[in-house]
């Protein structure tokens, strides 16, 4: 590919909001449209380039948004349709793009196509949904089980069958099966796409189909009773079957009707299925989200074997990316701990592909213990003790040293996390060495270097916990060292090299002249211009 035929969203970075916690501009204790406009600025001024917001449709709010009950409205908690168009402009003048949370899957039990469906067995909409008849014994048609928690079948008494819901029973799965569901939900594509929204991020993709035979999902060797009930199944019939693929090109002709747009899908899949969603051809997804630093152990062999095995399973023109903290796991910083965190930040922003920043990242913000009284979110709540809360990556993003961290004067709808007086963007911005500043050199870096937005990638075999690879782009060559452990390790590549390091996650290192053996202190990540 020519330089010209790369996109946007090739050589940009994606952005995450989580508009509940972002910031809120009515001070009723929860982030909304305004607020994200107050804000926009900031995110021009880090140097994103994209703006993805979960789910800010009018919902009864059972699993926070991902339970829509109007798909082309927002919600008032939010604001209006002229706060989201003045979003939408705001966002484009800065020249920057807008991506919505699309959530196809399922619906809210209170969506008027649900309250129809559920009122009779010969109601239009009945088949909009995915209605059996129990079981012989009286009980759900098969064992497929919910992800909140219990089974997947709720039994409706008024019409004497069980309904389907991967997720809250406040979340019925729509029937994709059904023609006239795909086009309802292909117009909301298209309502978005006529205003100007720049694509999707589509929930759960990989939900989207199940087993036409409804067959059980068999069991999973692997589970213990320390692991959520979810994990009883393994998810064969359930979830990623064949016909998914159809349904995710019509969409992708949808996108392609406008110029530029971007299809995105939530998929938690091992590579060599996930690759599938970029479609025959590549008709399918544009970026099928890849969370895999998200799930390995934080080790630079695994990490590395990781990448190959995605480049390598990568279909021709398949373009990556790279996911490293979002809405519904534990953040980086929590995960691998403060000092790897700047390592990790490294790491996504050199790496090939398109990088996810999850919002509060770029300040190195912990997840946040949550008082049991307080807890939120219904995946813990359904399944106390093994139903992993996600409150605490979800609280306010620290703005200043104000009450509240300059989220809100109301009462944040969660905690916030208590060392915000000093972890806030006001105090980081032009803190030297700070997370933030870190974030904003590799991102300025990294847009002004095709090496780093487009360019080659090529591993650089390396001992102990180092990870090590070349990003290189015509005569233009970084090589990029990180130490994802502890100790000191020794980095002496068999090729010749010399370079100046550009951003070293210590700062003082930075502007030095290198060569051939070097040592990488713990916790240090390096990028070097070579020669
Ligand atoms: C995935 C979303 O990211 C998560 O937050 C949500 O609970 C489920 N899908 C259900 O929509
Ligand atoms: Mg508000």
């Amino acid at each position: 590919m020519k330089y010209n035929d790369y996109l946007w969203w090739h050589k940009g970075v994606i952005y995450q909001v989580y508009p509940r916690s972002y910031k809120d501009s009515d001070q009723d204790g929860v982030g909304d449209l305004r607020g994200i406009i107050e804000k926009l600025d900031y995110l021009k001024e880090l140097g994103v380039d994209a703006v993805w917001v979960s789910p800010i449709y009018p919902s009864p709010m059972a699993d926070f948004g991902y339970d829509v009950s109007d798909y082309t409205g927002i919600h008032p908690l939010f604001g209006n349709m002229g706060d989201f168009d003045d979003l939408l402009k705001e966002v484009h003048e800065r020249e920057m793009k807008l991506i919505l949370d699309l959530v196809p899957n399922h619906s809210s039990n209170e969506h008027p196509w649900f309250r129809e469906s559920r009122s009779s067995k010969d109601n239009p909409k009945r088949d909009w949904y995915i209605w059996k008849d129990p079981a012989p014994d009286g009980g759900p048609p098969n064992n497929w089980l919910s992800v909140f928690g219990g089974p997947g079948w709720e039994y409706d008494e008024a019409t004497g069958q069980y309904y389907y819901h991967a997720f809250l029973k406040e979340q019925p799965d729509l029937n994709w099966r059904n023609p006239e569901v795909q086009k309802a939900m292909l117009d909301v594509m298209r309502f978005w796409l006529e205003k100007g929204v720049d694509g999707f991020r589509v929930d759960v993709m990989w939900h989207m189909v199940k087993d036409d035979q409804f067959r059980d999902d068999p069991p999973n060797p692997d589970y213990n009773d320390k692991m959520n009930s979810y994990s009883r199944k393994i998810p064969a019939f359930s979830t990623d079957q064949d016909e998914v693929h159809d349904i995710v090109h019509k969409m992708r002709r949808v996108i392609d009707d406008y110029d530029e747009r971007l299809l995105i899908g939530e998929i938690y899949l091992p590579i060599s299925k996930l690759v599938r969603y970029y479609g025959e051809d590549n008709r399918g997804a544009h970026l099928p989200f890849n969370f895999q630093l998200l799930q390995l152990p934080w080790d630079a062999a695994k990490i590395e074997a990781a990448i190959s095995e995605y480049e390598g399973a990568l279909p021709e023109h398949g373009w990556p990316n790279w996911v490293l903290g979002n809405h519904d796991n534990s953040r980086i910083a929590s995960r691998v701990g403060k000092e790897q965190a700047r390592v990790a930040a490294m790491l996504l922003l050199s790496l090939r592909g398109t990088p996810t920043i999850y919002y509060g990242d770029e300040l190195g913000m912990e997840d946040v213990e949550i008082p049991k009284e307080k807890i939120q979110d219904p995946q813990a709540l359904n399944e106390p003790g093994v139903g992993r809360s996600r409150d605490p990556e979800r609280t306010p993003m620290q703005w200043d040293d104000s009450k509240n961290a300059g989220f809100t004067t109301g009462e944040p709808w969660l905690p916030l996390m208590e060392n915000y007086r000093e972890l806030n963007v006001e105090k980081q911005w032009s803190k030297e060495g700070s997370m933030l500043q870190l974030h904003r050199k590799l991102l300025e870096l990294r847009a002004k270097e095709p090496a780093l937005h487009i360019g080659k990638y090529n591993p650089v075999p390396s001992n102990g916990n180092l990870l090590a690879y070349l990003r290189e782009y015509e005569q233009e060559k970084f090589l990029i060292v990180l130490n994802l452990g502890a100790s000191e390790e020794i980095f002496e590549p068999e090729f010749q090299w010399q370079g100046t390091v550009k951003i070293a996650t210590h700062t003082e290192l930075e502007g030095e002249k290198l060569n051939q053996k070097i040592t990488i202190a713990a916790n240090q990540g390096l990028l070097i211009k070579l020669d």
